[in-house]
């Protein structure tokens, strides 16, 4: 995840460069429940309203939760699937907050009614993020959903009166990046304290629909949008926290931000964000399925690394004997192509291997999703990738 307004504070109001956070354990963004009961285009988890047979017990998730707690894991993000499907998400709610996890709630917002919200309130949730992926029409037709926008919203509208922290989270793709600048009017309007820009991921229904990803002139644009936006409001005293994800590209891409608008502070920004460290799936970030599947991030439910009711947590993760997980942990990593010869590597970390195992079926290749140009990246401009960022080229075709 890329903290975009803390980095952009930092050109604003340089403060020394903090050493790098050395996190006692992953993150871990648990999908308690597979099934939805919404079916959108781009979803990893291929989620529909039916059962999924052999999802874990109340009881063996509370065995896992003492696991994770004791191998240090901070922050758990329940996720699914739509988790408040589930019938004992409170239970296990209220429990990870008493075992002192900072708890997020992932959902798709529409089961938050008048009826539950106190519930959810009374669990104290530290953030609850609900995705809203477009204005109206585009949601309700990229969730394949009539309705939803307007249940999602009446959703944050509840939390925000509950007093609870919420954050919209969207999905950019070529069907509502035109939309991103009424998304971002939303946010002042509903008064929501977080946005989270996701980038396409090549999993599941993401990895079926990758056609509809952004081509790289529209993410720049989507990217350079959001940079102009968050500074404005800063310069405005408004601090509304925007993270990204999905593309560590935008690490590098806030580099180039600033080398016209803070030059002065660029050597700074490049070390911060080499403390940040980039990509970090199957290290910082870890990811239990419906079945207690181990996945080095939610995007890799095709790559298991064990299994929670046969080996512990600690135990999968504590295992360096795993290809993927072993490159994962290398640094550099071994990526190839663009990536390999890029000088931002030790910025972002290689980027999403997912989406570079999707299209070429290496783990190591160059993510075909980077969207800054050899220029930019420092590389020959004979370098293999064909595309001009500049042009409208789907990144499937390349
Ligand atoms: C799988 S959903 C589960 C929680 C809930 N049902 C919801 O939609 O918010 C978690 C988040 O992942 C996002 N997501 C799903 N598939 C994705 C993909 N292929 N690429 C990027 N984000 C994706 C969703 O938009 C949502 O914000
Ligand atoms: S993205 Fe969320 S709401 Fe959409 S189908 Fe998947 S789990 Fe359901």
């Amino acid at each position: 995840m890329f903290r975009m307004t803390r980095y952009i504070k930092s050109l604003m109001h340089p403060t020394p460069v903090p050493p790098p956070a050395r996190p006692p354990g992953p993150v871990v963004i648990w999908n308690l429940i597979r099934r939805c009961n919404l079916t959108c285009k781009h979803c990893y988890s291929v989620s529909a309203d039916i059962d999924f047979e052999g999802e874990l017990e109340t009881d063996e998730v509370y065995t896992v939760m003492d696991d994770l707690k004791s191998y240090g894991v901070p922050v758990l993000i329940l996720s699914g699937g739509e988790p408040l499907m589930r019938r004992d998400i409170f239970e296990i709610s209220h429990r990870a907050k008493q075992m002192g996890f900072y708890v997020g709630l992932s959902t798709n917002g529409t089961l938050i009614t008048e009826d539950n919200i106190e519930q959810i309130a009374a669990v104290g949730y530290d953030y609850v993020g609900i995705s809203i992926d477009g204005l109206e029409a585009t949601h309700d037709w990229f969730r394949q959903k009539q309705g939803s926008f307007a249940d999602s919203m009446h959703a944050v509208k509840l939390c925000r009166q509950a007093g609870i922290k919420v954050g919209l989270r969207f999905t950019l793709t070529q069907d509502n990046f035109h939309e991103l600048p009424d998304i971002l009017r939303l946010l002042d309007e509903h008064d929501i304290d977080k946005f989270y820009l996701s980038h396409l991921n090549y999993s599941g229904r993401g990895g079926r629909n990758r056609k509809r990803d952004t081509w790289y002139d529209m993410t720049r644009q989507a990217m350079t949008m959001m940079f102009d936006h968050c500074h404005r409001e800063l310069q405005q005293g408004i601090e509304r926290e925007y993270v990204t994800g999905n593309n560590d590209a935008d690490g590098p891409f806030l580099i180039e931000w600033a080398r016209e608008h803070y030059p002065d502070q660029v050597d700074a920004l490049w070390q911060r964000l080499v403390n940040w460290g980039g990509n970090s799936s199957g290290v910082n970030i870890a990811n239990i399925d419906n079945l207690g599947n181990v996945h080095p991030d939610t995007f890799w439910w095709n790559y298991t690394l064990g299994n929670v009711r046969e080996t512990p947590f600690s135990q999968i993760w504590s295992d360096e004997s795993d290809p993927l997980m072993a490159g994962f942990r290398q640094r550099p990593r071994p990526v190839k192509g663009r990536c390999g010869d890029c000088h931002y590597l030790p910025v972002c970390n290689g980027n999403t291997r997912v989406r570079a195992y999707n299209v070429s079926g290496d783990f190591w290749e160059e993510d075909p999703g980077c969207y800054l140009t050899n220029q930019e990246i420092g590389v020959a401009e004979s370098d293999r990738r064909v595309a001009t960022p500049a042009v409208e080229i789907p990144v499937h075709n390349l």
